[in-house]
């Protein structure tokens, strides 16, 4: 198999096994940067445009040391610093990258689609950082990785999603990833937060959070995404913190062996208190670090191509 000269859009395109796949790339390249010396020369000579149209700290950050540890050149064109903010368009934004050299770009952008249509502008790959409430398919790669690494396997293991589900690409993404890989996925929020529909996903929806996480393995706590909401979906923080917050007494209501993921940022005391958060039970570090070597995998699947076991090392 090949993903060399692809598009990494979402994870609605992709099969079981090109996921793997990518997983099983990522396991290398979480040795390469466990050493004190982390760099290998594999991209050496290409270069990694980071467009990023709205703020992040774990997606940016990942993908520029990723393209560091491969030895490729990162460029960063954020909105507010770039010519976008004197009128250009997308597509003049990506000729001109093009033109600029760029071998890969990784874009995040507010517009549903803004990826797909990026990617139709320019000859090489380009990889969705978040694309609106759509997909982001680079975090659910990094929950998939961290699932297997910490539970063995992610077929048949019970997942629920807890909180605003309409407005989190990572929700989406995240119930088509651990569908694809075998896992039977619930979510859990208001009604006002449950988008009409998402059954057709393979989800189960509850809004009741003590039922939905009766038995689970895995607890996904998502983020209230202000910036996508209309006002007056919920009473407010303090309630929504009431029934639908994660703390260490809802815990013991799942799995004895559960745990607790977050894609970040945390809002403490509001999704998730501290102490769960911060539990051992948690993985949040995990995923961060996790994220660094399954970009590493992407950057090096598309721009160069090769198999898992010929990863260069060295
Ligand atoms: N999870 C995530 O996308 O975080 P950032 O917005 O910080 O990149």
């Amino acid at each position: 198999m090949t993903l060399r000269g692809k598009d990494l859009i979402g994870i609605e395109h992709m099969s079981e096994m090109e996921i793997q796949y990518i997983l099983d790339t990522a396991r290398p390249m979480k040795e390469i940067i466990s050493r004190p010396i982390k760099k290998v020369p594999t991209l050496k000579g290409r270069t990694v445009a980071n467009v990023f149209y709205e703020p992040s700290t774990r997606t940016r950050t990942s993908f520029e040391l990723a393209a560091k540890y491969l030895s490729a050149e990162g460029v960063n064109v954020s909105g507010s610093a770039s010519s976008v903010s004197k009128g250009e368009s997308l597509k003049d934004t990506a000729r001109t990258l093009e033109a600029l050299g760029a071998d890969v770009i990784i874009l995040r952008h507010p517009m549903p689609g803004a990826a797909a249509m990026m990617a139709q502008t320019v000859p090489f790959p380009v990889v969705n950082a978040g694309d609106g409430a759509h997909e982001h398919p680079t975090q659910s790669l990094l929950d998939l990785f961290t699932v297997q690494e910490v539970k063995g396997t992610i077929k048949g293991l019970q997942i629920v999603v807890v909180g605003d589900i309409m407005h989190s690409r990572v929700a989406r993404s995240g119930i088509l990833a651990f569908k694809k890989m075998g896992a039977r996925v619930s979510v859990c929020g208001p009604t006002t937060l449950v988008p009409p529909g998402i059954e057709e996903l393979g989800a189960r929806v509850y809004n009741n959070l003590d039922e939905a996480l009766d038995g689970a393995d895995i607890i996904y706590v998502l983020r209230i995404q202000k910036e996508r909401q209309e006002e007056g979906l919920f009473p407010g923080l303090r309630e929504y913190a009431r029934l639908y917050g994660i703390n260490k007494e809802r815990l013991k209501l799942a799995s004895s062996e559960a745990v607790v993921m977050h894609p970040g940022p945390v809002n403490r005391g509001v999704e998730i208190t501290c102490d769960a958060a911060d539990c051992k039970q948690s993985v949040i570090q995990a995923q961060v670090n996790n994220g660094v070597a399954v970009r590493m995998a992407v950057l090096y699947l598309l721009a160069r191509g090769g198999e898992a076991s010929s990863v260069p090392v060295d």
